[in-house]
């Protein structure tokens, strides 16, 4: 789909069947990022620019911005903006992102609750659909990484059903805990082995972390890599 004035014109985004009726969620391949410079000018409101300007790395850079170009090419095509500037992904104190309308003559005021994911080739975006829902979303790469560290974040009482390969259970339940501690926007603050998965069907999971919130999830793998997304009604006060 093009947006209304062709501003996300040749940009490639791959929709992703995770948000059902909750969110939209895509990738990005950030190889195939052209003109990097000319699409932060276009797609960038000046504080975005700033921080993108502290960025050093080129790789971050390039991850990062990938991040911002997706989720504002999701909003723009499906309308919701009509224009990358009209709106502005600022990070809280934690570190969370926020998405805010900074539309000329409109109070900056927070719009759908949002979440970022960058890993390997790709990078993602999840924006709700509703205000209110609380997303998180994260993309962990299927690789003998996590082996050594399955420890720290893996718990007895993780149940998944369907049998895979053990590099792949745990990059999925790697990528549900950081949906999840991203959804609540604690950041290296939550210990992620205390945060419990049960999947309920295939693909399906009921997330709790140790305070006991509650989240419904989903994960689906895409071309070597675990997507997963952890969502919620009714944001908790402060998060
Ligand atoms: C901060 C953290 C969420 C980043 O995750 P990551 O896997 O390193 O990187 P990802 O690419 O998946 O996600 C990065 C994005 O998360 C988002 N993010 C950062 N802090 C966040 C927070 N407190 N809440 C929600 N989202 C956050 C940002 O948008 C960031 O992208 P950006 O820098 O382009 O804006 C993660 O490192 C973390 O703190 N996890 C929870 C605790 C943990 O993992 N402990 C390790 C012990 S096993």
């Amino acid at each position: 789909m093009r947006d209304s004035a062709g501003w996300t014109d040749g940009v490639e985004l791959q929709p992703l069947a995770l948000g059902e009726a909750d969110g939209d969620v895509c990738l990005l391949d950030v190889t195939r990022l052209e003109n990097t410079e000319g699409a932060a000018s276009r797609f960038l409101t000046p504080v975005e620019l700033a921080e993108y300007a502290e960025l050093r790395h080129p790789l971050r850079r390039r991850e990062w911005l990938g991040a911002r170009i997706c989720l504002k090419t999701m909003l723009l095509r499906c309308r919701r903006v009509g224009d990358p500037l009209e709106c502005a992904i600022v990070k809280d104190l934690r570190g969370r992102p926020r998405l805010f309308s900074c539309a000329p003559a409109s109070t900056a005021s927070e719009l759908y609750d949002c979440s970022l994911s960058h890993k390997g080739r790709f990078a993602g975006a999840c924006v709700a659909r509703a205000t209110g829902t609380m997303v998180g979303f994260d993309i962990e790469a299927v690789s003998p990484r996590l082996l050594t560290m399955s420890g720290a974040f893996a718990n007895d009482r993780d149940v998944l059903i369907s049998a895979q390969p053990t590099e792949e259970r745990l990059a999925i339940l790697w990528a549900l805990k950081e949906a999840c501690a991203k959804a609540v926007g604690s950041g290296l603050g939550m210990a992620l082995r205390d945060v419990i998965c049960q999947e309920t069907g295939p693909g399906r999971h009921r997330v709790v972390t140790a305070d006991g919130l509650e989240f419904r999830a989903r994960h689906i793998v895409h071309d070597g890599y675990v997507v997963a997304l952890c969502v919620r009604e009714n944001r908790p006060a402060g998060a």
